[in-house]
């Protein structure tokens, strides 16, 4: 595992998610419940970007087709199949550092 510093802590409010290129990778963070979760930054339908679309609870919904994944997971819902999952990056939290293993 290889763990980058992609944003701080206070970059990321409770119940808001933001949008983040690492290299060749766009990911999306959201902070729910105190814990922070990494997913791919980039709809596996057609390329939009999630952090442009809304959170809530721990449901992305992409801005273009509405496809919603579970940003814990990564997964799609089962209600929106025209998406596929997408992958969960791991996220650690140092001091007022956060790290993804990209
Ligand atoms: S681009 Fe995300 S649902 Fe179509």
């Amino acid at each position: 595992m290889v763990f980058q510093k992609v944003a701080r802590v206070s970059d990321i409010p409770e119940g808001h998610m933001k949008g983040y290129t690492v290299g060749n990778e766009d990911l999306v963070i959201a902070r729910i419940g105190g814990r922070f979760y990494c997913i791919d930054g980039i709809c596996s339908h057609e390329e939009s970007r999630l952090a442009d679309g809304t959170l809530e609870g721990k449901i992305v919904t992409c801005p273009l087709h509405q496809a919603q994944f579970d940003m814990t997971t990564g997964k799609v819902s089962k209600d929106t199949p025209w998406a596929t999952d997408l992958r969960e990056f791991a996220v650690k939290v140092d001091g007022e550092d956060l790290l993804v293993d990209v």
